[in-house]
């Protein structure tokens, strides 16, 4: 995107046609409009929330604290976390004309160009189809391309499953929108710092079973719907305070349409309760797992 195309100044593109040959400006060219000044800072660019297609943007009811926009800039404020498959950053979206409706959201950017091979593929992926066959042969021929590709496939995928979650109530980033290799979420914050993960806390008995009640809740609002996570661990969840929020959905997988989707259940359930366990809870995934069993169908 560059500030041409998305020049707030100029909308419509009529300066530079129409502006030369008129001495004195045509009064009904005097529209209003807003000035805002040119990005130079490489950290910045124009807020993309209109340049993607209305299926890239959140689902509605959209939150109050979402920027909207024209004239909206984001900056990008650093990295958050490394990760497997791509680097999640910090963004702050702010409309200089309403600095104090600024909103930092996280930004997960799959990497499309590195040299190695995605370790989430085979399992995962059975049944999922490709929608063009030129994109099919550059994935298989591993192409420059074709890492591109599957970037864009793996953040598709996510995305598609945080819509997905968020409208069945399940606790997730509010999905704000995705472009290409790149997803825009909210960011999961406790008093103005990135939540921890649920791995790096050490909650009383009493939060520890609130935790674990709402764990098996997720988990059966997601059976009941056909879906496993597929990735869950309590590094794949933040805890906001008392509330978790379960991130890292790209794997999601269908519970019946997928050969090992009861496996991939059962290491979800063996992976929390491990952790819980751990935490002094006295919980069992072939427990759990059975729970779930009989709710889902
Ligand atoms: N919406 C968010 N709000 C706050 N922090 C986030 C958010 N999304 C991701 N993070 C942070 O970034 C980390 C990596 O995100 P995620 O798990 O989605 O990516 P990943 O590529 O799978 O990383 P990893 O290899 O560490 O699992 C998370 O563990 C979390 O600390
Ligand atoms: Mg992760």
């Amino acid at each position: 995107m560059t500030s041409q195309q998305h020049d707030p100044h100029d909308p419509h593109g009529v300066h530079d046609a129409d502006q030369d040959h008129r001495s004195t400006p045509d009064p009904t060219f005097d529209f209003d409009y807003t000035a805002y000044d040119e990005l130079e800072d490489p950290g910045q660019r124009w807020s993309t929330w209109l340049s993607v297609e209305p299926l890239c943007r959140g689902p509605e009811p959209r939150p109050e604290w979402l920027v909207t926009s024209q004239g909206a800039i984001d900056t990008d404020l650093g990295i958050l976390k490394t990760g497997k498959e791509g680097d999640v950053f910090l963004l702050e979206r702010a409309d200089p004309h309403q600095p104090e409706r600024a909103v930092v959201m996280a930004a997960k950017r799959y990497r499309g160009e590195e040299h190695r091979s995605f370790h989430r593929s085979g399992a995962y992926t059975e049944g999922r189809r490709m929608r063009n066959t030129r994109d099919a042969r550059a994935l298989a021929k591993k192409s420059a391309h074709g890492r591109a590709v599957a970037a864009g496939q793996w953040a598709w995928a996510e995305w598609q499953a945080l819509v997905r979650f968020h409208e069945i109530g399940v606790a997730v980033p509010y999905p704000v929108q995705i472009d290409g290799a790149e997803i825009l979420m909210e960011w999961v914050q406790v008093g103005g710092e990135t939540a921890p993960r649920l791995a790096q806390t050490r909650p009383g008995r009493e939060l520890l079973e609130s935790y674990y009640r709402q764990l098996v809740d997720t988990l059966t609002t997601l059976v009941r719907h056909g879906i496993v996570h597929g990735d869950l661990s309590a590094y794949n969840i933040l805890a906001a305070g008392e509330r978790l929020v379960i991130i890292d959905l790209p794997q999601v997988v269908d519970l019946v349409a997928n050969p090992a989707g009861m496996d991939f259940l059962l290491r979800d359930c063996t992976n929390v309760c491990t952790w819980f366990r751990a935490r002094g809870l006295e919980v069992d995934e072939h427990e759990l797992f059975g729970e779930l069993m009989a709710r889902a169908f």
